[in-house]
């Protein structure tokens, strides 16, 4: 699909949903030397902490913090800057805390920016990928389909000036023509043909995500549960290349 090994890798990122460092570690010395994004979210990241983003970065891994963010404003521009002292390459926030919440994220992230060092990319999460119709009209009290909330989040992250939103690979082709091809999407919800569902429902192949165009696909079970994490790695960076 025009893309070489290494920007294939670069496109995923492993979700290490680990319950301590040292699960993680195993499976990084699995992984050793496939150029991919690592996501750390909240179960390992409230068990390991900076520590452990510090020892992704030595490793030389790009690094994606996956705790959305979603306070109020000053508390968020806090989380900001504390986040990008430890170098993270990228973290979130909800979009459902509004425009004031997300200006705040990145004029945190921007205070705290050592000489030479690039803002973090800050995205916005639009509707959670496990969020029906029916949990989003009846119990959160939007109305509307899925996908309008989540354009319409998307379209508020880029005004707001963030880089992207995580949403679903079904929903890029919406949020690109609503807010640019630059603005980025990190989709979940992928599966290979060959992989277990588990409990994510609206699913795509790596192939498929990539032709939808988005900018990163967040793969978690399908390598971290996989009786050969590495192999299933590069299975689906052969996928896409
Ligand atoms: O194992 P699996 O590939 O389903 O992992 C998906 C990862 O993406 C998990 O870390 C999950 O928390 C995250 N995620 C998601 N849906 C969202 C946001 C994040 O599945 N809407």
């Amino acid at each position: 699909m025009g893309l070489t090994r290494e920007q294939a890798a670069g496109k995923i990122m492993v979700a290490l949903d680990y319950a301590n460092a040292e699960s993680a570690e195993k499976l990084l010395n699995e992984l050793q030397g496939i150029p991919c994004y690592m996501k750390v979210g909240m179960q390992l990241f409230y068990a390991a902490g900076p520590a452990f983003i510090e020892s992704l970065k030595k490793r030389g891994y790009l690094v994606f913090l996956d705790v959305k963010m979603h306070d109020i404003p000053n508390t968020v521009k806090g989380g900001a800057n504390s986040v990008t002292k430890l170098g993270v390459d990228m973290f979130n926030v909800h979009a459902a805390g509004g425009s004031a919440m997300m200006e705040a994220a990145l004029e945190g992230a921007d205070a705290a920016l050592a000489s030479g060092q690039a803002r973090p990319s800050v995205i916005a999460v639009t509707q959670l990928t496990s969020t029906s119709a029916q949990v989003l009209n009846e119990e959160i009290g939007i109305a509307g389909s899925v996908e309008e909330a989540v354009v319409r989040y998307a379209k508020l992250a880029n005004k707001a000036g963030l880089s992207g939103v995580v949403a679903s690979p079904v929903e890029v082709q919406a949020i690109k023509e609503a807010c640019g091809t630059s603005f980025q999407t990190v989709t979940p919800g992928i599966r290979p043909a060959w992989a277990e569902t588990n409990d994510q429902s609206r699913i795509m192949t790596p192939k498929d995500a990539l032709l939808q165009g988005t900018d990163y696909m967040v793969i978690g079970r399908p390598i971290t549960a996989a009786a050969e994490p590495r192999a299933a790695l590069e299975s689906i960076i052969e996928e896409l290349i």
